[in-house]
């Protein structure tokens, strides 16, 4: 088997121990992916598996044996994807520490109000899921931002989802 990360296929490491986070980062130096905590409470090292959002430090390597892996590397191969133009557009960053890790929590998310999923403030849950400035907040909390940029990325979220739904 062969993890696909980012459109090529990638062998599982021996080691049972390693990460998907160590496994981008040291071994295949994609270095995007961002270490915070290495515990599951920043979001900096959120990557997309099969298109949904997980933390790479939680999550170990051989996991993801079969599965696909997209990191900011692959979100932004070949021109900046809408999120990172509106990122940069609406002053989401500032070190642009957590920068890779809100963008691909934020593709995710985006994917996941188009389907209907609710949060945990969604309160109609029979009808489609409206988007609000606190969908947002509640639906990025899991991603910190040290520098205090949290306007900014809800201004560039709401911007990109405007422009899907236009
Ligand atoms: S580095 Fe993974 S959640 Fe902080
Ligand atoms: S932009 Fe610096 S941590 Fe978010």
């Amino acid at each position: 088997m062969a993890i696909r990360i980012n459109g090529t296929d990638v062998a599982p490491p021996d080691d049972a121990r390693v990460s998907l986070l160590d496994l981008l980062r040291d071994r295949l130096h994609l270095t995007g992916t961002k270490v915070g905590c290495n515990q599951g409470a920043c979001g900096a090292c959120t990557v997309l598996l099969d298109g949904e959002r997980v933390l790479s430090c939680l999550t170990l390597a051989a996991q993801v044996d079969g599965r696909a892996v997209t990191t900011i590397e692959g979100l932004g191969a070949d021109a900046l994807s809408p999120l990172q133009v509106a990122f940069l557009e609406h002053d989401g960053l500032q070190c642009g520490y957590c920068t890779p890790g809100q963008i691909c929590a934020a593709s995710a998310m985006l994917d996941e109000i188009e389907a209907g999923v609710p949060s945990y403030i969604t309160r109609d849950l029979s009808g489609p899921v409206t988007l609000s400035r606190d969908e947002v907040r509640e639906r990025m909390s899991g991603n910190l931002c040290r520098c205090g940029a949290h306007n900014g990325i809800v201004d560039a979220i709401m911007a990109v989802a405007a422009e899907r739904a236009a």
